[in-house]
């Protein structure tokens, strides 16, 4: 009776153990007990960190800014970067993004070129694991195909230029537009802001508008045939950039006009070209898009990768610069400035 009792204790705790799925000797080695405590995945820290920057090309003093910014602070973070310049084109972006999913890195940071065009690679990077961090210009994507968007409100900034122009002029002006690289968020926000405001202004026509593509030279040549074109009729210039309105300011002292006087100029940037140009009289107002955007981009990396939750939009903080703050003020704040 006894030795039977003991046998049905014994099957009992055999069935409990099997249910429980311990198939295991109750005393495990000290080794197995290490497995079955639960894994805390250490945090990287920048030191770990390898990030890659597809930059878009060097067409402006923003964009030599922004790309000393990213440089300049993964050195001083110890991050190591992985740097490439697509010299314009989109097809060597697309082909930068893809070596760095072949090389694995941790982060791909992108300042896309234009706006479109960017689903298929974004997500290849997403099936390799690999985070999009979108720095400065907009891409045109699901959202699920990126982590964060980092930079400036371009529709705020062309709100903000038609307001200044319309102080600048009251309200009276034969307008011609530079416009950035067609097909760039900047150069379509811009484009759309500045025309939103512009709509409560009867008396201020836009009266040419061409693409100068962000560069001093291009922005030279376009004013060149806006003049040819329009000649003195032209009141006032809307530079969707500075190195524009630098280029353009050339061509208008060529034709022999006084830029900033017979043509009110507003711009976009607030780089030292402006500045300068606003301290020689020559420019009248530029509207600031900030380009040092490295060590948030870097500080937006390390959260990622250690799954810390990130904003949708990290937007920049950004003023607005006028000529008729006067040479000495300029200067002081140019003094101060990065850029
Ligand atoms: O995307 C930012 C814009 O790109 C800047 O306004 C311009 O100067 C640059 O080329």
């Amino acid at each position: 009776m006894k030795s039977s009792r003991v046998l049905l204790s014994t099957v009992v705790l055999a069935m409990l153990l099997a249910v429980a799925g311990c198939g295991q000797p109750l005393s495990a080695s000290p080794a197995e007990q290490a497995t079955t405590v639960p894994s805390v995945k250490p945090k990287k820290t920048y030191k770990d960190l390898i990030v890659g920057y597809v930059q878009l090309g060097d067409e402006s003093e923003w964009r030599s800014a922004n790309t000393n910014s990213v440089k300049d602070a993964a050195a001083q973070l110890g991050v190591e970067l992985r740097f490439s310049n697509a010299q314009q084109k989109q097809e060597n972006q697309i082909s930068a993004i893809r070596s760095l999913i072949a090389q694995q890195v941790d982060v791909i940071g992108v300042a896309p070129l234009i706006e479109t065009g960017w689903d298929d690679v974004f997500k290849e990077a997403k099936d390799a694991g690999i985070p999009i961090i979108v720095v400065d210009r907009r891409a045109d994507v699901a959202p699920d195909l990126y982590v964060t968007l980092m930079g400036s409100d371009f529709l705020e900034e062309g709100r903000n230029a038609a307001r200044i122009m319309a102080n600048l002029t009251n309200g009276q002006a034969n307008i011609v537009e530079l416009q950035g690289t067609r097909g760039s968020a900047p150069a379509n926000d811009r484009f759309e802001g500045f025309r939103e405001i512009l709509k409560d202004y009867p008396g201020m026509k836009i009266i040419d508008s061409e693409d100068g593509n962000f560069t001093v030279a291009k922005g030279k040549e376009v004013m060149e045939s806006f003049l040819k074109a329009h000649g003195k009729n032209i009141t006032a210039l809307f530079a969707h950039n500075d190195d524009m309105a630098v280029g353009a300011i050339k061509a208008i002292e060529e034709y022999g006009l006084k830029p900033g006087v017979d043509i009110k100029i507003v711009s976009v940037d607030a780089a030292k070209g402006a500045f300068d140009a606003m301290i020689a009289g020559k420019l009248n107002a530029t509207v600031e898009c900030n380009p040092l955007l490295g060590p948030e981009f870097l500080e937006m990396a390390l959260k990622v990768v250690n799954g810390e939750p990130v904003p949708k939009w990290v937007p920049s903080q950004e003023g607005e610069f006028f000529a008729s703050q006067g040479a000495d003020q300029l200067k002081q704040i140019l003094s101060t400035r990065k850029y």
